[in-house]
């Protein structure tokens, strides 16, 4: 834990890992039991293993802890791998132990030797068990007949940095970077560490350091410039068993390798990249491989030699394959210079477009990167048609833990129910059965790789993420990349459980807060999907026009007759048909799609009658009045918990709330303004459109 002014309660710091301040009741019994941890084992992570349960349980207990090998008749906590310890290997049967995988555990009481034990097949699956024990410990579970198996469900569970080595953060709300400043990697290991904390207690087993946009100078983070200092941050986050991977430049060979191309068919280019492996793997033995943004937002790619996706991705595959590397190939790829007159053209067709025709090319070590949408991260969307139309290639989804588009960490919006929604959506891929969640565990297809992979939300805000609530996405983004099965509802109590204690009050409070949060948010943005209306650049505030006549694709038509996009295979982009069966039909047509995705797949006028039984028009209005009253509601709500909780916590957010409610009303009037001045339909409810 970082000693600095960071770590002092009442600023955020210590996040969910604050166990001495969320005390729960225990009884003396257990107090003895807590107080030995029993181990019997050596290595880097064991070590992390003791040293958090050590620090945890000193916290919540208040007294010293003793550290020793196991001795009958002590009663204790004893931690061990399968076939290393013997009391783990007499409270863990055979079976038991069969049930744990690679990252699992298993966490019993075995009264008869007053002894609880966290047994695992790695020192990585006893890591998460000592979190896990942590967790219940301090909300206050029971702890005499508790007997727990735990397996991730996700093979990759992943955190994209979007870190510039400057020290900025692409689409980061919540101050600097914590890994650059000024050209340089940074040299507070501590706060590296604290991270690496937060990410392992909830899962996280894997980490890209630097933005997916790669330019010059972050280009050499793969040379010895910089390889030196990569390598000290791959071995703090290795204590947390995080690998950590590194976002490249497609163009490197060019651009600081002094060739003259970097074709991926070139053999001075393919082995120009085997050599920079051997070199990082040579520093970094589990280096976990490349992150590629190519031929994207004007990034370079295979397409400036004539080459597609599977040939530039399994160039660098070829090239980390020796060393056990993979290749994390993104799908964001979209015409970025488009003409709004043009509507064959259709941004939210592209991923599938591009990518769908190349499957079965792709080596077995690449994996590719799909954002959970069409279009980008919107607070609405459909579920990207990408996800699974791929039978013979890996694939892996995108989420946006940084709320680029959904209230940049000034509003609160928990995210957990939006990811929940995608994970569990039904694509009839292979049948009844076939939702995303099955798909990114490659449960689906059968995938060698796969997985979860994010955008972070933190920086060097001494909370992490600026919004002391959207501290629970980054939190339940490692839930569910662990048990997508587990509910909105459970992360977020878990979280404030952890975060603020157990005042029943107060947790409710919270969570109604948390859970009605993404739903308000979109109450008073752009209506039924259709996306965008923001400012241009930072994407904060509402500006119904700020994209309508650029060149970036995310356009919504309205005109003084209708409002929406007309993606159906009948007359449209024909988008909808890159669907199957039963969501396709329901896409296409206007009776059945629904109404909070209608003006992604349709135009329609604003007199259209939605499901609902209001008109587009009246829907509008309405969702703008209620979501701006209902963000002040937030204010009042969160008022009430001013007497329970740490006076500072409280504030930091009080203040967000305030702000929110405040913006929420400049959404309301901009967006009832526009559409009234031109639909010149009336407010049925006669309120006040400016
Ligand atoms: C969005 C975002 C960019 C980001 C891009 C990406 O367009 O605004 O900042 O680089 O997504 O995902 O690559």
């Amino acid at each position: 834990m970082n000693n600095s002014i960071l770590s002092q309660p009442g600023n955020g710091y210590q996040a969910w890992l604050k166990y001495g301040q969320v005390s729960p009741e225990i009884s003396d019994d257990q107090s003895t039991l807590f107080s030995n941890i029993a181990v019997s084992e050596q290595n880097d992570i064991i070590q992390t293993a003791v040293t958090e349960l050590t620090q945890g349980i000193e916290d919540i207990l208040g007294k010293k802890i003793v550290i020793s090998e196991y001795k009958e008749g002590v009663p204790c906590i004893a931690l061990g791998t399968f076939g290393r310890s013997p009391i783990i290997d007499e409270i863990f049967h055979s079976e038991a132990r069969s049930a744990v995988g690679a990252e699992g555990y298993v966490i019993k009481m075995d009264s008869s030797k007053s002894c609880l034990a966290i047994g695992a097949t790695s020192s990585i699956g006893i890591l998460y068990g000592v979190f896990h024990l942590l967790r219940l410990i301090s909300t206050g579970c029971n702890m005499d007949s508790i007997d727990i198996v735990e397996n991730p469900v996700n093979q990759l569970r992943m955190i994209n940095q979007w870190d510039n080595i400057d020290g900025s953060v692409e689409r980061g709300y919540a101050g600097k970077s914590i890994f650059f400043s000024d050209n340089r990697i940074t040299e507070d290991l501590d706060r590296i560490r604290d991270y690496a904390r937060l990410l392992a207690s909830t899962g996280i087993n894997a980490i890209s350091i630097n933005n997916v946009n790669v330019h010059k100078v972050e280009s050499l983070l793969i040379t010895p410039t910089y390889l030196p200092e990569v390598t000290k941050l791959a071995s703090i986050f290795r204590l947390y068993g995080i690998k950590l991977f590194l976002s490249v430049n497609f163009a490197s060979p060019l651009e600081i390798g002094g060739l003259t191309t970097a074709d991926p068919l070139d053999p001075g280019v393919r082995e120009w990249w085997r050599v920079k492996s051997a070199e990082v793997y040579a520093e970094i033995p589990d280096f976990g491989g490349f992150l590629v943004k190519a031929d994207s937002e004007n990034r370079p790619g295979p397409f400036t030699y004539g080459r597609d996706h599977a040939d530039g991705s399994n160039m660098l595959a070829e090239a980390l394959k020796p060393f056990g590397g993979i290749v994390i190939w993104r799908c964001f790829v979209y015409n970025c210079k488009q003409d709004w007159r043009d509507r064959t053209m259709d941004r939210a067709r592209a991923a599938y477009d591009h990518f769908e025709p190349l499957d079965g090319r792709f080596m077995d070590n690449v994996i590719l990167q799909v954002k959970n949408g069409p279009i980008d991260f919107q607070v609405r969307e459909p579920v990207s048609p990408l996800l699974g139309a791929m039978e013979n290639t890996n694939q892996m989804i995108e989420f946006q833990i940084t709320q680029e588009y959904t209230g940049q960490q000034r509003h609160v919006c928990y995210l957990v129910p939006q990811w929940k929604e995608v994970l569990n959506f039904e694509t009839y891929i292979k049948g009844e059965g076939s939702s995303v969640k099955r798909i990114v565990d490659g449960s689906l297809h059968g995938n060698q790789y796969s997985g979860f992979a994010a955008v972070s939300n933190i920086g060097d805000d001494a909370n992490w993420t600026g919004h002391l609530l959207a501290q629970v996405n980054f939190y339940g983004y490692g839930r569910l990349a662990w048990n997508p099965e587990l509910s909105s509802d459970e992360i977020a109590e878990e979280w404030i459980r952890l975060t603020f204690g157990g005042n029943e009050q107060l947790v409710q409070t919270i969570r109604t807060i948390l859970m009605d949060s993404w739903g308000i948010y979109e109450s008073y943005t752009a209506p039924l999907g259709v996306g965008f209306m923001v400012n241009p650049d930072h994407h904060y505030g509402p500006n119904v026009e700020g994209y309508e006549y650029s060149m970036w694709g995310t356009y919504h038509f309205a005109d003084s007759q209708g409002i929406g996009v007309d993606r159906t295979k009948a007359t449209g982009t024909g988008y909808a048909a890159q669907y199957i069966g039963a969501n396709f039909d329901m896409y296409e047509s206007l009776d059945s799609c629904p109404d909070e995705l209608l003006l992604f797949f349709h135009h329609v006028p604003y007199t259209h009658k939605l499901h609902s039984g209001q008109t587009v028009i009246q829907h509008i209005y309405n969702t703008h009045f209620e979501g701006a009253e209902r963000a002040a509601q937030l204010v009042d709500a969160w008022e009430h918990l001013a007497d329970s909780m740490d006076k500072q916590l409280h504030k930091q957010v009080a203040v967000r709330l305030e702000e929110q409610a405040e913006h929420a009303k400049e959404w309301r009037d901009r967006i009832n303004t526009y559409f009234f001045r031109k639909s010149g339909i009336a407010d049925q409810g006669g309120r006040t459109i400016y």
